[in-house]
């Protein structure tokens, strides 16, 4: 993905949050805010001008400029014209105590800055002896997802403000900065324990838990592939923001696949990183790679199973040996029934989920590669030519259910809403999709 499809972003982007809203801002572009209703971030205050300020990237640095507004922009109670954004600041519209904007910069070795430490879903005391955590209810921290095993992994207070980490023998594994844990490890308040969705550091006496429902980012920084002296994907950088769907639309060859793959870590680009949640994706694979969904592009069924039988099958795989038959076919049941896999009409007594797969049309084919992909409820799903098979219809029915299905979480959906005309979802994965040309 060279030239006219390289989509680059020059320098570091910068996270503003507004009303609870967070955005990711690329150099590039200029970001208007104001009360139009236009503007790229919306302030509906009567001290706030319609037109009143602009955020741009000059040469790798953010400027917020006032734009002659009535009320004026300030930063810590000081008036500015133009301001260059070089850390963490806040700035307020029309008045010094007006509608506040939080920015930050996005560095690019800003790897170390785990989503546990900015939104903890709960905190609590570091234990004194040891602490268990694992999916049966008789832990100390209950997780309810099915790739974590009944008991898991032990947090052990070792004395002398010293802790460790014990995994007991899970399934899918216990992570200490993206790395499995053989038996235990000492650890200390630079490292992240990973735990299926959850996340856990211990900061200051405190253990804080962040539970990964999809609220994340995935950011593409300069990636390159070369396959010996030809360049497939050349410096390509883009932001994915929290909850969204992007789509890739390129000409056959060129190189959406090898940019999905690169992005989900299936093969590592040549150069350049990819960042989910700020975390290096390549370098706690071990760790991420079970929060990132990618329907390939072919079909992955084998022909004379049904989907049924190949989800139970994929189900046993990927979830823990001590999960119960039930816990299994609940879940495989979940996944058919929102792809409307489940369903039967008059002119089709069998429903898709109880076909033979060589017997099905390649859209329905297509609907089951997505609900394999499901089952494990990952936050961030990649779709390579996600509706090349699917008419009109299924395609919209397609994005939602997985936008439904995929998730741990409920609240608005952004993923593209708006696209298909429905109402939000309850819970869904942020998504990025490669499209055919055609
Ligand atoms: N393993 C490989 N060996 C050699 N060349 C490859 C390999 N994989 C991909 N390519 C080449 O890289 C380029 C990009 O391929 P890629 O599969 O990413 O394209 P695409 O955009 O997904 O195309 P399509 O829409 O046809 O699926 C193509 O020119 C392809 O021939
Ligand atoms: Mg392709």
């Amino acid at each position: 993905m060279t030239g006219p499809f390289a989509w680059q972003a020059a320098g570091p982007m910068l996270l503003v949050e507004f009303g609870g809203t967070e955005k990711t801002l690329r150099s590039g572009p200029s970001y208007q805010v104001g009360r139009d209703p236009r503007s790229d971030i919306v302030i509906d205050d009567i001290r706030v001008s319609w037109n009143h300020a602009v955020l741009r990237a000059e040469r790798g640095a953010w400027f917020a400029e006032d734009c002659g507004s009535t009320n004026g922009t300030f930063v810590a109670s000081r008036r500015i014209d133009r301001f260059e954004i070089t850390g963490d600041c806040v700035l307020h519209f029309g008045s010094t105590d007006g509608p506040a904007m939080s920015c930050s910069l996005y560095r690019w070795e800003r790897t170390d800055w785990p989503s546990v430490d900015r939104r903890p879903s709960a905190v609590m005391r570091a234990p004194a002896r040891a602490l268990r955590i694992g999916r049966a209810t008789d832990n100390d921290i209950v997780l309810d997802d099915l790739g974590v095993s009944r008991h898991h992994a032990e947090l052990r207070n070792v004395g002398d403000g010293r802790y460790t980490i014990v995994d007991l023998d899970s399934s899918n594994g216990t992570f200490l900065n993206g790395a499995r844990v053989i038996f235990t490890s000492p650890v200390t308040e630079h490292d992240i324990i990973g735990i299926g969705p959850a996340t856990f550091r211990l900061v200051g006496g405190e253990l804080r838990q962040f539970i990964d429902s999809g609220d994340v980012s995935l950011i593409a920084q300069d990636l390159t592939v070369r396959l010996g002296d030809r360049v497939l994907l050349d410096r390509v950088s883009f932001p994915i923001g929290e909850r969204s769907l992007v789509a890739v639309i390129g000409p056959s060859g060129a190189g959406k696949t090898t940019l999905l793959r690169a992005l989900t870590g299936m093969a590592p680009a040549t150069e350049g990183a990819v960042l989910y949640d700020h975390r290096d994706l390549y370098s706690h694979y071990a760790e991420l790679r079970h929060r990132i969904g990618l329907v390939p592009q072919e079909d992955v069924i084998y022909p004379h199973l049904t989907p049924r039988r190949a989800l139970g099958y994929a189900a046993e795989l990927r979830f823990p040996g001590d999960t119960s038959d039930e816990e299994r076919s609940v879940r495989v049941q979940e996944v058919l029934d929102e792809l409307k896999l489940n369903q039967t009409t008059k002119d089709r007594p069998e429903p898709v989920a109880d076909t033979p797969a060589a017997a099905l049309s390649g859209g329905e084919k297509k609907r089951v590669n997505i609900a394999l992909e499901l089952l494990t409820k990952p936050s961030v799903l990649f779709l390579d030519e996600p509706t090349s098979s699917l008419d009109v219809e299924l395609k919209e029915d397609s994005a939602i259910s997985a936008n439904r299905a995929g998730s741990r979480c409920t609240g608005p959906c952004a993923a593209n809403p708006s696209a298909t005309g429905r109402e939000s979802s309850s819970s869904r994965p942020a998504t990025a999709s490669t499209w055919p040309a055609g």
